[in-house]
């Protein structure tokens, strides 16, 4: 019989519980224990996910349960500590929420921190396995689109909730092509204060070294997606070529031009068509090594360069140069560099979000 591993799940919001559910729900896993900081949370949880262990201190809890998995999904501010409490409790392998930071300095941290411990990582960059993302991935791997010259992704939600997934699945259409650098402009300080802190509008342009232009739009001052309804979902996502082009909308299926024509289909992001295949992964990669996971932390990390070197690209003008090689705080830099103007909108639904 192939092993079970049991995994210890902290943080029991909205993802946790995804996450706490996908992996009771996938026979090579056991739910051995779950956390959180606030009892009451802690407590309904535990009784929606059929009593397991269950304490708010995270060291103790992880001597008794041994987790060969540990997974934590709280708020971005929480990262290399739990980094820090997941190598602690001898687990193989920490899955756990993006962004992987809220700087280069903090991701390199956590990146050295992996890498000494040997412990595998994946971040939750689930959308991916979406039927009408991996349809759009489809198109393009199998050249309907001539040669691949531009990348390109944009959302209305702000840089910390969606950058990271966009940038991560461009990279994806573009088959991991390393970045060399990027240029970037921001505006708005509204979201500063959130607990996704982020200027309310960035965009920019990434150099691959393949030759392919990502361009990324996230924020106030991105464009609507009229076709989707659902505010968050307004994201779109592809490639062009020299001979057509495919696209994936969030919440609202997938198109293509290809010389065969126009082509479309349906689809939505939805977490419980995704979480499912995302875990089998984390179990693939356990059993064997040469299954390395689609959302592991390299990938992600590459991604997060990316979108801090844009970062300071608008804090500080010019292009940023990749991989970064000194630590710095971009959202501090972003504090101190960004003007006071408010932003400008793309379309009358982002005024909800952004205070203009
Ligand atoms: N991948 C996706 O599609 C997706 C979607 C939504 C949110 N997210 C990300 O998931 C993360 C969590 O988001 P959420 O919406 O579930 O948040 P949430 O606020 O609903 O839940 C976070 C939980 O973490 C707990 N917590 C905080 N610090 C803790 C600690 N030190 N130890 C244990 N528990 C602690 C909080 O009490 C809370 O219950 C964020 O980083 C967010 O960006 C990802």
């Amino acid at each position: 019989m192939r092993e079970t591993f049991r995994v210890l799940v902290a943080g029991m919001g909205k993802r946790g519980m995804h996450h706490a559910e996908a992996f009771r729900a996938n026979p090579r896993f056991e739910l051995a224990g779950i956390s959180d900081l606030d009892a009451g949370r802690l407590e309904a949880a535990s009784r929606k996910l059929g009593e397991p262990p269950a304490g708010s201190h995270l060291d103790s809890l992880a001597a008794s349960v041994r987790p060969e998995v540990f997974c934590f999904c709280t708020p971005p501010q929480v990262r290399l500590e739990m980094i820090e409490a997941g190598i602690r409790s001898g687990a193989r392998l920490i899955a756990f929420e993006k962004p992987i930071a809220l700087s280069s300095a903090e991701a390199m941290k956590i990146g050295e921190a992996l890498e000494q411990s040997g412990v595998k990582a994946v971040v939750s960059h689930q959308h991916r396995y979406g039927a009408h993302y991996r349809k759009v991935k489809e198109i393009i791997a199998g050249g309907g689109l001539g040669r691949v010259h531009t990348v390109y992704g944009t959302a209305t939600g702000w840089m910390v909730h969606m950058l990271s997934h966009l940038i991560d699945y461009l990279c994806w259409f573009n088959d991991d092509a390393e970045a060399h650098w990027v240029l970037g402009q921001a505006a708005g300080r509204g979201k500063l204060a959130d607990n996704h802190p982020s200027p309310d509008y960035i965009g920019g342009f990434v150099q691959f070294a393949n030759g392919v232009r990502g361009i990324v739009e996230c924020g106030a001052g991105a464009p609507d997606v009229p076709e989707v309804d659902y505010w968050w979902r307004k994201c779109r996502l592809g490639a062009q070529g020299t001979r057509g082009f495919a696209e994936v909308m969030t919440g609202g299926g997938w198109r293509a031009l290809t010389e065969e024509g126009l082509v479309s289909g349906p689809g939505g992001m939805d977490y419980a068509l995704d979480m499912p295949p995302y875990i089998q992964d984390i179990a693939d990669w356990l059993d064997d090594d040469r299954k390395p996971h689609p959302c592991r932390f390299e990938s992600a990390y590459r991604g997060h360069e990316i979108m801090m070197a844009l970062c300071r690209s608008a804090a500080g003008g010019g292009q940023v140069g990749l991989p970064l090689r000194d630590p710095r705080d971009e959202i501090e830099m972003l504090r101190k560099g960004l003007p006071e103007r408010p932003v400008l909108l793309s379309f009358p639904g982002n005024a909800k979000e952004y205070a203009c």
